[in-house]
Formats: structure tokens, C-alpha cells, sequence
């Protein structure tokens, strides 16, 4: 994701590399498949690689700079403890924009495929139990939706629009729609996660089905607490990862607008922590859970038809690492990057330098098998994970916006090093599966966010008068 320095160190590297560029393969993903759909190295790419890593290394090196110094300004000494919170308090696209502000939903930019979208999962590290959700506020009213729970000992459930994902937004103040709310108490610190309304009993649906399935009352709110740092993935991803996708593909001015543009639309950040709270199942007892897991808030331009795949790994482990690891290939711009984190039990955060993992040997065929491994390096150190699928914990949700794409959220235990127990997931995306498109997808959203339902009496919640002003009480 270089910027404009990159663009022009790039196009004189381009010129340097003179001939060696000129005997490369043929871009990757071209139709009539004759080229490979995932680039590999080809003549001259380790002066592409070597290029490339100077220049960026640079331009994170002036990115962190600039953030650091932006944040400064606003936040003066005393506020944060050191360079370090400096940085992380201010993560996301624009320097000099503050945790505050980036903690609240953010303006849907103009363009259709605008996004603001707030991710959480959580695991009990003693028991079965997990919760993913995820809200994303779309143009139109529109919002992303996923959630999926299993309470140890009872079930799982989903919410009724699953495969579908589409509901309607609820509120501008903070992440509301189809009967869940998230919403930050606390910039970096502490978050809200609430719902109260019908989830469907599993086992988790992969198909469209008109039947209604058996719909039981869900109530659940969870106090989330970060113990991680702000990884930050446009100031604190390795810039080698970068130079190593960059090298593979054919270069040209083309080329380096897109990655460019690509780099600049989009912001994402992540951090780890803790969600303790209270979930309530009709006919069955109150349960209290606490479970540990990571938040990401992602927001910019996201077009899910640019990407063609991606396998990501979220992981949390016994002794305190956290990781995040994702392949992603983007046919106009990148079609092998490898990207992600490690923060380590001490408080450190690093990004992954190098992994042996490769797209076309994880699930390439859509199959996703049982177990999967991978190496990779951050920090210096050396990491082997081991995922193991669990069968039970496998929903899906279809791509309401593209109509075709697919999610695959398989839940998963890890090993870290063949011996580090862990929780966490393993994210499949493929675009063009062919998935069964959901029948009038685009009405049923209205029907299946139950405002009615969404009755919130915590106090502290900015979100509860908005909520509440529209119910009769
Ligand atoms: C990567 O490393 C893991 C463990 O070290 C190994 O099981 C896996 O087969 C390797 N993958 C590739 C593509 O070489
Ligand atoms: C994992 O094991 C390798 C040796 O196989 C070791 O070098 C590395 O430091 C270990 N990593 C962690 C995080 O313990």
C-alpha cells in the first residue's frame, strides 16, 4: 500500500529493471486461463522484491512519522505513555484524526461500495462457547450482518437472515441492526455488544431455505475490555510482505495506480480483549461467559467483486500471543499478498515478514478440509499453527451485495508450535462461488430486523435514548 513517494520510486525502478521486465510471464487471473490465477516469482524478482522493499520501507517509515506526529499535536504528553500509544492512538487513514473520532461510525464516503464496519468474536478458552458478529453500515440504510453463537452445553444459533446478510441500520450513533448494537464506551478501551431479539437454532445453515427453522429468544450484552495494543495495518504491517506481492506481479504505471489507489481507500485496525457479560436463552438458564477475542474496525471503500479469495486466521493462545494471518489475492492489484500480525505476550506487536503458505494449496478447489497448516515469521521469531476445524462450527453467509460471493467462518483450535493450545477461526472467502442466491433478498431484510425487539435498558449507553425514542415505553 505505497503512497505517492513509492508511485515514484517505483516508476524509476520500473525503468532500472529495464529488460528484465520485459521477459516476464503474463499477468495472473487474465481470462481463458492460461495464466495462473496466483502470480509466482518470475525473471527478475528478486530486484523487483529488493527494489520494492527499499522504497516502501521508506514510505511506512514516513506514514509512522507523520501519524506520530500528528497525534502528538492533538494529544499533548500526559495523555498517552510514550511513542507507542502515540501511535496507536491514532489508527486508520487520516493522520491526525483522533481515537475519538475514529471510534464513532464513521461518514459513509460516496461511493457505492462505502463501508464502516465493526467486527467481534470471542472464545471461552474452558468451554465450547463462542460469539462472532459483525456490523457493517452500507449506502442506503443497509447493513452488513453476521451473527453467530454456541452456548456450550445448549447449542448453536444464528441470526434468521443468515445466509443472507443484509438488515436494515438502526441508528447513526453508533453500529445497530437486526436487533444487535455495538458501541463504544471507551475509544481503544471498552466496547458494547448487545442483542435482544429471535436467533435460529442450528446446525448452522450453508443453503437458502424457506423453512423458518426454530427461532428462540436471544438476549446477551457483553462489556468487551482491549489487553492489546491498536494493530494498525496501514502503519504497522511489514513492509517486506508488501515488496514480496508487489515483485510477483507484472509491473507497469497501470499497475502501481491501482495498488496505490487500493492502498489509500481502505483502513483497517484490530486489537484483542477480553468480553465479559450475560447471555439468556428462552428455557434456559442466565449464563454468564467470559471469552477472549479480537475487534477489528474497518472502514474506507470496500468492493467485494475486487476480491477474488482470501483464507484468514484469527488466533489467540494460551500463553497470551495473538495473531491474525490472511492471504488475500486482489486480481487487479496484488494476487498473492500475505498480510497480518503477531502481538506478543509481553505487550510487543510485529508484523508477519514471511510465511511458506500459499493460496492455491489452502481450499483452492472450495473444499475446505479438516486441518491446515502454515509458517510464518514476525518479530523474529518463528511460528508453526496448526488449525483444526471444528465440523459443528462452520457457518456460512452469502454476499447480499454481490449476490454470489460466500463467507466461510470455520471456527477452529489451534496449536501454536506443536505444543501452544489456542482459539480463534479460519475465514474462507471465494467470490465466485456459486452459491444459492438467496430468493427476494433485497425485501426480506425489512421483514427480518425486528426493531421491536431491540429494547435496550443498560445505562451508560450513548445508543439507549436513541433506541429508546423509538419505542413506545
Ligand atoms: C508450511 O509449513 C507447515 C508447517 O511447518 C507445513 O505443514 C506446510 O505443509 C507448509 N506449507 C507449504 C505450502 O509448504
Ligand atoms: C517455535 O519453534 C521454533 C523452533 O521450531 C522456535 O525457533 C521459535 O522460537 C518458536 N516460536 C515461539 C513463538 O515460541
Amino acid at each position: 500500500m505505497p503512497d505517492l513517494l513509492s508511485l515514484l520510486l517505483a516508476v524509476l525502478c520500473l525503468s532500472l529493471a529495464g529488460l528484465l521486465l520485459r521477459s516476464q510471464r503474463c499477468p495472473a487471473a487474465g481470462p481463458g486461463g492460461s495464466c495462473r490465477r496466483y502470480s509466482v516469482p518470475g525473471s527478475g524478482f528478486q530486484l523487483k522484491k529488493w527494489a520494492m522493499r527499499g522504497v516502501l520501507s521508506l514510505a511506512f517509515r514516513r506514514r509512522r512519522r507523520e501519524r506520530g506526529a500528528a497525534t502528538a499535536r492533538r494529544e499533548p504528553l500526559g495523555s498517552g505513555a510514550g511513542e507507542e500509544a502515540a501511535f496507536s492512538a491514532a489508527p486508520g487513514g487520516q493522520p491526525g484524526c483522533g481515537a475519538e473520532e475514529l471510534e464513532r461510525p464513521q461518514e459513509l464516503v460516496c461511493d457505492a461500495h462505502a463501508l464502516d464496519s465493526v467486527y467481534f468474536t470471542g472464545f471461552s478458552e474452558t468451554d465450547k462457547t463462542f460469539l462472532i458478529t459483525r456490523l457493517g453500515r452500507r449506502l442506503n440504510g443497509l447493513c452488513e450482518m453476521w451473527l453467530f453463537l454456541r452456548v456450550d452445553g445448549i447449542g448453536e444459533f444464528e441470526h434468521p437472515v443468515h445466509p443472507d446478510m443484509m438488515v436494515s441500520d438502526e441508528s447513526e450513533k453508533c453500529w445497530h441492526g437486526g436487533g444487535l448494537m455495538i458501541e463504544c464506551l471507551e475509544p481503544h478501551r471498552c466496547w458494547k455488544i448487545q442483542f435482544n431479539g429471535q436467533l435460529r437454532k442450528g446446525p448452522y445453515r450453508h443453503q437458502w431455505n424457506e423453512e423458518e427453522g426454530e427461532l428462540v429468544h436471544v438476549k446477551f450484552s457483553f462489556h468487551w475490555t482491549s489487553f492489546s495494543d491498536i494493530f494498525d495495518f496501514n502503519l504497522d504491517s511489514h513492509p517486506k510482505v508488501f515488496a514480496h506481492a508487489i515483485a510477483l506481479e507484472k509491473w507497469s504505471p497501470e499497475f502501481f495506480q491501482r495498488v496505490k489507489k487500493d492502498g489509500e481507500q481502505h483502513s483497517r485496525y484490530e486489537q484483542w480483549g477480553q468480553s465479559l457479560g450475560e447471555i439468556e436463552i428462552e428455557g434456559h438458564e442466565k449464563k454468564e461467559v467470559s471469552m477472549r477475542g479480537v475487534r477489528s474496525h474497518s472502514y474506507g471503500i470496500r468492493n467485494w467483486a475486487e476480491i477474488y479469495r482470501y483464507v484468514m486466521i484469527l488466533m489467540h493462545c494460551e500463553d497470551g500471543t495473538s495473531a491474525h494471518f490472511t492471504i488475500i489475492c486482489v486480481p487487479a492489484t496484488t494476487t498473492h499478498l500475505t498480510v497480518g500480525y503477531v502481538l506478543f505476550p509481553n505487550g510487543k506487536k510485529a508484523g508477519i515478514d514471511w510465511s511458506n503458505a500459499s493460496l492455491a494449496e489452502i481450499a483452492d478447489d472450495g473444499i475446505i478440509r479438516d486441518v491446515y497448516q502454515v509458517s510464518f515469521t514476525a518479530g523474529g521469531q518463528f511460528f508453526e499453527v496448526c488449525a483444526k476445524l471444528d465440523k459443528q462450527a462452520h457457518p456460512v453467509v452469502y454476499n447480499g451485495l454481490t449476490g454470489t460471493g460466500v463467507f466461510h467462518e470455520c471456527i477452529a483450535d489451534f496449536q501454536l508450535n506443536r505444543t501452544v493450545p489456542g482459539w480463534g477461526l479460519v475465514e474462507f472467502y471465494y467470490r465466485d462461488a456459486v452459491g444459492q442466491l438467496i430468493p427476494n433478498s433485497g425485501s426480506r431484510w425489512k421483514e427480518t430486523s425486528i426493531p421491536a425487539s431491540s429494547q435496550f435498558t443498560e445505562e451508560h449507553s450513548q445508543c439507549t435514548s436513541d433506541v429508546g425514542a423509538k419505542e413506545p415505553s
